[in-house]
């Protein structure tokens, strides 16, 4: 650590954290450029017993101001980081001081950031797993809200990069509940969204657009693409890891958070995002979840510059907790605790099987629900079980299945 180099006429060089030991912690001051030219934002804190404190003073000074308190801070101890003085630590002490110091600058972070929020078009917004989402202008394309959908925290990191307008990419196996994530965001934040699913037989016209002929007049009809970006919906491409490389190479373009969508077919014509266009994809078999390509045939590999554009997350099963609470949300009043507990348990244990490839197909969420309420229509867990899981798989699978079902349900006398 060093002292603060007060000869120095370029403030820039102060730009940083400074730092003292207290007895319980360390206090510190923040320079950072504030907005004016010339300015500079200074804030200060308090760490005690390792708890990173908040902001307690929040200040713009000019630079003659700046040198003033430069030279004060010295007097009273405080020191920047050496690094920006080109001496480095030893390695351990970097290694202790990383988590501390990153501790800091994210509070101090997510602070900033929370004051330049983008504002909803309502002025509105809603709470989300934690997260202040703003509210869209609502409108025929919003998919209804599912009241029985459960938001744990660790989708805050999803609903956060959704509020800061990244791509998001969600990846998993089928049924986990990708679309309905991102489908029960917009339904609560009041998004109109499109989805466009890449395994079938959309083509690049019907993407990004194509000329027609209407009454002897020749018009042009937006894509998908075009649309949501103009109107401001929020499009999810779905099975993306199947899409047609034209396909993706008009994703490309726009993958950039302002990045605007150029007409080829129509004259050049420049489309770009309106500020609430958000772009979502999903995928069963990409990144992370290649080593499961066989049980997706057809799905392409996508490289990694591609993938570098995305914010890719890996989206699990529930917990069978958190499954058990859905079947009882979504099947309230008729679903027990008692059931509940079972049932999730069961489709745990399929999954654990299907992990070790005892069972070739997955155990989808999907298929519980749909299980669970066949099951309490008909009172019988296996006649429920023939349409809702077993004529779905191979016979294989189907009795071990059943031997699993057997094993958590003992049969009715
Ligand atoms: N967090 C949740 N809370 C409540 N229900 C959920 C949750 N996650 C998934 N589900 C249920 O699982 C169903 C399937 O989820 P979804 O269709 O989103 O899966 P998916 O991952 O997109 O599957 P696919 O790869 O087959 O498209 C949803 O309709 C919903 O009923
Ligand atoms: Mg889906």
């Amino acid at each position: 650590m060093n002292a603060p180099d007060l000869t120095e006429d370029d403030n820039a060089e102060h730009l940083g954290l400074y730092q003292r030991a207290t007895e319980s912690g360390a206090e510190w001051w923040r320079v950072s450029v504030a907005d004016r030219p010339q300015t500079y934002r200074l804030e200060h804190g308090v760490d005690d017993a390792g708890r990173v404190g908040t902001v307690d003073i929040d200040l713009v000074v000019d630079a003659e101001n700046l040198r003033a308190k430069l030279k004060k801070w010295r007097r009273e101890g405080f020191a920047i980081d050496a690094d920006d003085n080109g001496e480095s630590d030893s390695d351990l002490n970097r290694r202790l001081a990383f988590m501390p110091e990153l501790q800091r600058v994210a509070a101090l972070a997510s602070a900033s950031t929370a004051k330049q929020r983008p504002r909803a078009d309502s002025g509105e917004t809603v709470r989300i797993a934690q997260v202040e989402v703003p509210c869209g202008v609502g409108g025929a394309l919003v998919p209804p809200v599912n009241a029985a959908y459960l938001f744990p925290a660790r989708f805050n990191d999803i609903v956060e990069d959704v509020v800061e307008n990244r791509r998001v990419m969600l990846i998993g196996h089928t049924g986990a509940g990708k679309t309905s994530l991102i489908e029960q965001i917009a339904a609560r934040s009041r998004h109109g969204v499109l989805r466009s699913n890449m395994n079938g037989q959309t083509t690049v016209g019907d993407f990004v657009g194509f000329w027609t002929v209407k009454g002897g007049e020749t018009l042009w009809v937006d894509g998908v693409l075009p649309t949501a970006m103009r109107e401001g919906l929020w499009l999810i491409v779905d099975e993306i890891d199947f899409a047609e490389p034209s396909i993706l190479a008009a994703l490309t373009a726009v993958l950039e958070p302002h990045g605007r969508l150029v007409l080829k077919e129509k004259g050049n014509e420049i489309v770009a995002p309106h500020p609430s266009f958000r772009l979502f994809a999903t995928a069963n078999a990409v990144g992370a979840m290649s080593q499961f390509r066989h049980l997706y045939q057809g799905a392409n590999l996508m490289n990694e510059a591609f993938l570098d554009r995305w914010r890719v997350y890996l989206l699990d099963y529930l917990t069978p907790a958190e499954e058990a609470d859905v079947l009882m949300r979504t099947l309230a009043p008729n679903m027990t605790r008692t059931l509940a507990t079972t049932l999730a348990a069961i489709a745990a244990d399929c999954r654990a099987a299907f992990a070790r490839e005892d069972l070739s197909s997955a155990f989808s969420t999907r298929r519980l629900l749909d299980w669970a309420e066949l099951m309490l229509r008909t009172g019988d867990p296996e006649r429920a079980a023939a349409p809702a899981i077993y004529a779905k798989v191979s016979p294989e699978d189907a009795a071990l299945i059943r031997g699993i079902v057997r094993h958590h349900i003992a049969p009715a006398d």
